[in-house]
């Protein structure tokens, strides 16, 4: 990396700082905000299910632990909720679903996919999974159903399994490698989703996981770099430890170099064949809507958010409502720029199409911005449309982790039912929050 393209990351990580502390202007709802599709607009639906049988320590994905009776009742207000959204006219082609772990409970899983399914004019359906629920005779139940299933393998190397606490709870590196042997070919699409940049992991351990991988040939390979945020960090420091060298830069490079067989669906995931399905739902969709208790959906420039509290989610549908409890503004240019970094995290994007469809001038509105791309050489401009360098890949990668990262202070203050009672949240924020920057925050998982 050159002067200007470590400028080029700091500024970057700034402003997207910057953009995320603005974008905080949260409003607390009296009252769920119906949720109205207009026309001519596509939507994906997100579904999230919010159970783990445990929990890793670099996680802070919106989760409890599974108890049977609470899956069965949160699935039945998943359907009542999914009844809701077909009553206000909401039609979709695509849905992901995500965790915690989707096939925890396969029966609960089935009747709501299927409910999608006949409601809605669904073609894709992506899932995610622990190592535990990828069961060749479970598996085939979804077959027809479920088009994607990514399974959380982290890595291969035992002494990290054991460190992150997956080594007793899903198996060894042999006994992961016989279980995704086994799944494989199923379902038309699995993915493994890999870690990298772990603190102390070396670049053998790199290098071997990347090989067992490929040696397995799923039809995806997902690497996500480690995200530490508020709520995470204290927890991966007594796991694994605190790297002096931050290594991510090198990691990614090698990376891409051993995965240079496989086509780049977007900078952090690879496929042996091109094809839409993809991990980043936030990428392949500039508007989404979230149902489930934790969810997100970003509708005309405003993210809602349903309620994290299984009590309130279930109050709030039995209510036959929508179930979202506040929202957050983004004035015109930061919905600019967080669909221009969604679409340029996949590697491309057509000038024309991205005017059409914001209404905007992406040239003129990110004039700033798009010039110190360029000026690094993140991005260059070919046919009316810009594409990521290598550089640029790295970059967006650092991008979309900050900005996942800052996704992590919504979630903290919204699990936390006790902050949020006789206060407002931007109190709550201003008492605890500086967004990326780490300040101890009161965190119990699991609840
Ligand atoms: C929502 S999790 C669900 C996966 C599934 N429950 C499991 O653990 O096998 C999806 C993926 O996000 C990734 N992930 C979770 N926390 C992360 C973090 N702090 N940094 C990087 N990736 C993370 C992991 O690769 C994980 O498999
Ligand atoms: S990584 Fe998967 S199993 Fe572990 S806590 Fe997160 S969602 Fe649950």
């Amino acid at each position: 990396m050159n002067f200007f393209q470590n400028l080029a990351l700091k500024y970057s990580h700034n402003m997207m700082e910057k953009s995320l502390r603005q974008g905080f202007n949260v409003e607390l709802l009296k009252t769920p905000k119906k949720k109205v599709p207009q026309d001519g607009k596509q939507y994906m639906l997100y579904m999230h299910i919010p159970f783990c049988h445990t929990f890793c320590p670099y996680c802070s994905f919106h989760k409890y632990y599974y108890n049977e009776n609470l899956a069965k009742s949160y699935f039945e207000n998943l359907r009542n909720e999914i009844q809701i959204i077909k009553d206000q006219g909401f039609d979709f082609t695509s849905l992901y679903v995500g965790g915690g772990t989707t096939l925890i409970n396969e029966e609960e899983l089935l009747k709501t996919l299927e409910l999608c399914k006949k409601l809605f004019s669904i073609k894709e359906i992506s899932c995610e999974s622990d190592p535990n629920h990828i069961k060749a005779e479970k598996l085939t139940l979804f077959k027809g159903l479920i088009d994607r299933l990514s399974c959380g393998i982290q890595s291969f190397d035992n002494d990290i399994l054991k460190k992150i606490s997956r080594y007793n709870k899903f198996g060894s590196s042999e006994e992961l490698q016989e279980k995704i042997s086994k799944a494989l070919g199923i379902l038309p699409i699995f993915s493994i989703d890999l870690i990298f940049n772990f603190p102390g992991q070396t670049k053998d351990q790199l290098l071997n996981d990347l090989q067992i991988a490929k040696n397995l040939a799923p039809q995806q390979i997902t690497t996500y770099p480690l995200m530490k945020s508020n709520l995470t960090k204290d927890n991966i420091a007594k796991s694994l430890g605190v790297s002096f060298k931050d290594n991510e830069f090198e990691f990614y490079q090698i990376i891409r170099e051993y995965l240079k067989s496989y086509t780049q669906n977007n900078s952090w995931s690879f496929s042996l064949e091109k094809n839409s399905l993809n991990d980043e739902y936030v990428s392949s969709h500039h508007e989404y809507l979230g149902i489930g208790s934790g969810a997100f959906s970003f509708l005309e420039g405003e993210l809602l958010i349903n309620a994290f509290n299984l009590n309130d989610y279930a109050r709030l549908i039995k209510e036959e409502r929508n179930a979202n409890i506040a929202k957050a503004y983004f004035n015109k240019k930061e919905i600019i720029k967080y669909v221009f970094l969604t679409e340029i995290f996949a590697g491309k994007i057509e000038i024309n199409k991205f005017n059409k469809t914001l209404n905007c001038n992406l040239e003129k509105d990110l004039f700033v911005e798009l010039l110190g791309l360029k000026l690094s050489k993140a991005i260059y401009k070919e046919n009316d449309s810009f594409y990521s360098t290598d550089f640029g890949k790295y970059l967006f990668v650092v991008l979309m982790k900050d900005f996942y990262t800052g996704m992590d202070l919504v979630r903290a203050v919204f699990r936390d039912d006790k902050r949020l009672k006789n206060k407002n949240f931007i109190d709550v924020m201003k008492e605890n929050v500086d967004p990326l920057n780490s300040i101890d925050m009161e965190f119990k998982s699991g609840q």
